[in-house]
């Protein structure tokens, strides 16, 4: 098929546009060289001698081979002030990137696990939160990932211990090691979950079978499906997810750094915005995969060249659309998007 010629002024609306991010784990965004800082803060000893010796162990074969480095990066945080830290880091860059809504993942049990008390964990990424906001203008939420490598014991556990913080996040959500670990293995949690209001989402069809998007779906009720790319397998549940408007928050780079997909050029996210899913693009872990959003905007669209303007406007409109916020603030964020994309675009 062709192309019309590139627009050259397309990197650049990427990047101006307002955009929500809704898939991306605050723990993924510790670079290499906060955990070196934090590391001799905290007294905390690395298997790696320096920060060019950490980067250069990011070459991944798979979700399991990136899961056992990321969860030796977030070892390094003890205290609130970590926490907060961490995620400050994140929102300056967000900031930059133009982003005015964000969803961020955290995992309790990672630090809970190695004593850390949930306390530490949740007030650190409030308050950056809070301070994103006045600084800003960024809306900023947290959703408690449960990790599916562990039992669904704990993953109860684990809700029952973040109930006092109940304020200070929206919702759950279920990551970690997707291959044996099907989403119904946690389906009476994420019914606790959506008694308490709380709103539910779950990694599923990142390397699992699209049978767990289905379960997902079916079994935990969620709202939004994390990856979801492995869909395309299954033309019924293309479908489905077409009508349901259920959305899929895809991460590119991840995606390619992972051996999901061989290269940007090979991603199935133009074949799924055509199909009329609601997808969007996000950044899953940047420090580990190349890029904060705006690279994955930038770079998806450099390497599939059918994407355009049209596109750039509909994955900001379908970020909002996606968001766990009211009618009035998508209404703002898309009369924002207007000014930059108008939508003749
Ligand atoms: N935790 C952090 N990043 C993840 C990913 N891409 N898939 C599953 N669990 C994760
Ligand atoms: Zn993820």
């Amino acid at each position: 098929m062709t192309h019309p010629p590139a627009d050259p002024s397309l990197p650049a609306l990427l990047q101006r546009m307002p955009k929500a991010e809704l898939h991306i784990h605050i723990e993924g965004s510790l670079e290499p060289e906060l955990i070196f800082r934090l590391a001799e803060r905290n007294g905390v000893k690395l298997a790696y001698p320096s920060v060019e010796a950490l980067r250069a162990a990011y070459a991944f074969t798979d979700l399991q081979s990136f899961l056992d480095i990321y969860y030796a990066g977030a070892s390094v945080l003890l205290k609130e002030a970590d926490f907060f830290e961490m995620a400050w880091a994140y929102f300056e860059r967000a900031a930059a990137d133009n982003v005015v809504h964000a969803e961020l993942f955290f995992d309790p049990q990672t630090h809970t696990d190695r004593g850390v008390p949930i306390e530490a964990v949740i007030v650190g990424l409030t308050h950056a939160c809070r301070r994103a906001h006045a600084e800003f203008g960024i809306s900023a939420k947290l959703i408690l990932c449960f990790l599916r490598h562990l039992s669904e014991e704990a993953a109860f556990a684990t809700l029952e211990a973040a109930l006092p913080y109940r304020e200070h996040f929206i919702g759950v959500g279920l990551d970690s090691s997707e291959r044996g670990h099907p989403p119904e293995k946690f389906s009476r949690v994420f019914a606790r979950a959506r008694e308490l209001g709380l709103h539910v989402v779950a990694h599923a069809g990142e390397e699992g079978p699209a049978a767990y998007i289905e379960t997902a779906l079916d079994d935990l009720k969620v709202q939004r499906i994390d990856h979801g790319v492995r869909c395309v397998e299954s033309p019924a549940l293309v479908r489905r997810l077409a009508a349901s408007r259920v959305p899929l928050t895809v991460c590119p780079l991840s995606n390619v750094k992972l051996c999901v997909f061989p290269t940007l050029a090979a991603h199935t996210l133009p074949q799924l915005l055509a199909a009329g899913l609601c997808v969007t693009i996000n950044s899953d872990d940047p420090a580990y995969f190349g890029g904060y959003i705006n690279t994955n905007f930038v770079e998806t669209f450099a390497a599939l060249p059918q994407l355009g303007r049209a596109h750039a406007r509909q994955l900001a409109l379908n970020s909002f659309e996606a968001s766990f916020v009211d009618v009035a603030h998508k209404a703002r964020w898309r009369a924002q998007l207007d000014a930059v994309i108008p939508a003749d675009a």
